[in-house]
């Protein structure tokens, strides 16, 4: 048994507004109309909706829909400075540009991927990276049903650098937003060791990611004392420093904790941060809602756990 969290979450903020940027986001009664939505053909070529499909592929079409969305910044902007077109397409338009930022280091395989299959469809870059990790993660069991939507407008110019992650992001919902590190793993933060997951089920949606970051950590999976790398808990398994740090700060424990254990919150949690972040910069008014093509994800699959030989001694816990 886990010893269960004290916490709770405020439930999401109202959906009128977008969560990310201090700015009402106006509701549209939204046309879910499929004959809008020109992407079966697509989403069969993406990906089938089979639960062993969610792989690193999945997983990094996933991060890239992070990576592309988050670069906004209202505080460049109240500077009278360009801030980035947030979910606009910029980092796959401007690849030679946005993946040489530290933060994206990786991401030009995923980017080079897709280009073939935006090629094919008449689909906007933008709509296109912000569906293949809606159809990504779909493929993995336990996952959320993800917002998918059509009609976002490219971008003209690259988002400037240092915009990722966005710091202005509350903390409750960059926790939110680390459930997606349960289907992760790391390429290039050890550059020894390629595909080093952060938790024992990166084909799963589930929530042994927030049990793992919260034991004590004893050991590097490959050299180690890598930037952004702190020792995790098991062989064969990487810990981002942030995810180490978020899972203990005062601001951002409690939270953190609430989620083992608990998948419904794993799954509506995200659903709900990833609708506005796959928006991030656009006019919702302007916009489709096609989700209704997103496969619904297989069932979870299995109990939370302590992986074995880790017992309670292990768990390092925060308030
Ligand atoms: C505080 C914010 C975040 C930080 C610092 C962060 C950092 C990282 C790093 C360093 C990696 C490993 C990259 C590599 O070496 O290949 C990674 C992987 C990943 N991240 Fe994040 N991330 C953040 C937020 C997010 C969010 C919001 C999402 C989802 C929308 C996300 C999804 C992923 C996924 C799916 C992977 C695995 C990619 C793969 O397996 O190739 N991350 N992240």
């Amino acid at each position: 048994m886990f010893p269960q969290s004290a916490c709770e979450s405020p439930p999401p903020a109202n959906e009128e507004y977008n969560v990310f940027l201090p700015r009402p986001v106006r509701t549209v009664e939204r046309r879910r109309d499929a004959g809008n939505c020109e992407w079966m053909g697509l989403r069969r070529e993406v990906a089938d909706g089979r639960q062993d499909n969610c792989t690193a592929e999945a997983h990094e079409s996933l991060r890239l829909t992070f990576h592309d969305a988050i670069a906004i910044s209202p505080a460049l902007e109240a500077q009278g400075k360009f801030g980035g077109g947030g979910a606009d397409g910029s980092i796959a338009i401007f690849a030679d540009i946005e993946t040489n930022f530290h933060p994206n280091i990786g991401l030009d395989e995923i980017v080079e991927l897709q280009k073939p299959f935006i090629a094919r469809h008449n689909l906007s870059v933008a709509d296109f990276i912000q569906f293949a990790g809606a159809i990504g993660a779909s493929n993995c069991a336990g996952a959320p049903q993800l917002a998918a939507f059509v009609g976002r407008k490219d971008a003209t110019q690259p988002a400037p650098d240092g915009l990722v992650p966005e710091p202005a992001i509350r903390p409750i919902l960059t926790v939110w937003l680390l459930t997606a590190h349960t289907v992760a793993a790391a390429n290039d933060v050890d550059p020894t060791r390629s595909g080093l997951p952060f938790d024992s089920t990166p084909e799963l949606w589930d929530t042994q990611f927030f049990v793992e970051t919260q034991l004590r950590g004893t050991l590097f999976p490959g050299s180690g004392g890598n930037q952004g790398e702190v020792e995790s808990a098991l062989p064969g398994e990487i810990r981002l420093q942030s995810d180490h740090t978020i899972a203990r700060d005062s601001r951002t424990a409690c939270e953190w904790q609430s989620f083992v254990g608990n998948q419904t919150k794993a799954q509506q949690m995200f659903q709900f941060v990833f609708h506005d972040l796959s928006i991030l910069g656009q006019d919702i008014n302007q916009l489709v809602d096609c989700t209704e093509v997103v496969p619904i994800p297989a069932p979870p699959v299995g109990e939370v756990h302590f992986p074995a030989g880790v017992w309670l001694y292990g768990l390092e816990v925060y308030t």
